[in-house]
């Protein structure tokens, strides 16, 4: 079953035709709202708003293994996320689409890990892709079959938020090799990782990250929602492409354990 984990300004799917909507218990607490259930293209989707429904949690405080434990109990094996990013490579300016292939992770005192129970064996997942290939690949596709321009490769940097970054931090996360900056990408991937869980994100860009393009001096809150508002609607209409198309495409690769 294949969920959408929907960030800032993509708190609901407009097209998508829901059937239930359900109260979920973890172990780990309770996840960012009920988890939606329902059908886009008569697909079975499940989708998580995952700053919850009022987009009232910030990043650092979102329940990541809530969310992800949720959705792993019931019967998710591929996680479609979006997660708004800034800027950081000139080209990335506000409107494009990035499927990151690499993180960096920059965030801190985030419950990041399944296995950090007392009397728990230690368990060192692989993340040398943290990106399930199939799942990128999947997004392209479905981008591309709406004739979207993506850009398939991008080094995502999370960062701890929720403020935005200095112009020097901007700097560094470059000079490390990132590409685009968010502050959500991590744990959430690691942890879809560790209960085996393809996982792959789309980015639409918001802005220029802090001291590039056009935000030399500033980044202003309400130019990043004004542009997430002209964007989500095309992320949207590749949601459904994604959903309509998957478990249907012959050339699309089943996901792979390594995914997981
Ligand atoms: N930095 C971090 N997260 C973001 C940004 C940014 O510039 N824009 C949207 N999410």
């Amino acid at each position: 079953m294949l969920a959408i984990i929907g960030g800032t300004g993509l708190t609901q799917l407009d097209n998508l035709k829901i059937t239930k909507r359900l109260i979920v218990r973890t172990p780990y607490g309770e996840p960012s709202q009920p988890l939606i259930f329902g059908e886009i293209a008569d697909r079975e989707v499940i989708f998580l708003a995952r700053h919850g429904r009022g987009h009232t949690i910030p990043p650092h405080e979102v329940n990541y293994r809530a969310n992800i434990s949720a959705l792993h109990l019931h019967g998710v094996t591929e996680i479609a996320a979006v997660a708004t990013v800034g800027g950081i490579s000139a080209d990335l300016s506000a409107g494009k689409l990035v499927i990151p292939h690499q993180i960096i992770d920059y965030t801190y005192a985030r419950k990041s890990t399944f296995h950090d129970g007392i009397g728990q064996p230690v368990k060192h997942i692989d993340f040398t892709e943290p990106y399930c290939p199939n799942l990128r690949a999947k997004w392209k596709r479905a981008a591309e079959a709406i004739s979207e321009k993506v850009i398939d490769y991008g080094v995502y940097a999370a960062t701890q938020g929720p403020r935005l970054e200095t112009a020097a931090e901007i700097i560094r996360l470059e000079r490390d090799g990132a590409t685009v900056v968010g502050m959500t990408g991590m744990p959430e991937a690691a942890l879809a990782r560790e209960l085996g869980i393809s996982y792959a994100a789309i980015c639409p860009v918001a802005n220029y990250a802090a001291g590039k393009g056009d935000n030399l001096h500033a980044i202003h809150y309400e130019e990043i929602i004004a542009n997430l508002n002209l964007t989500m609607e095309r992320v949207r209409n590749i949601i459904a492409e994604l959903v309509k198309q998957n478990g249907f495409n012959p050339d699309v690769v089943p996901v792979n354990t390594q995914c997981g």
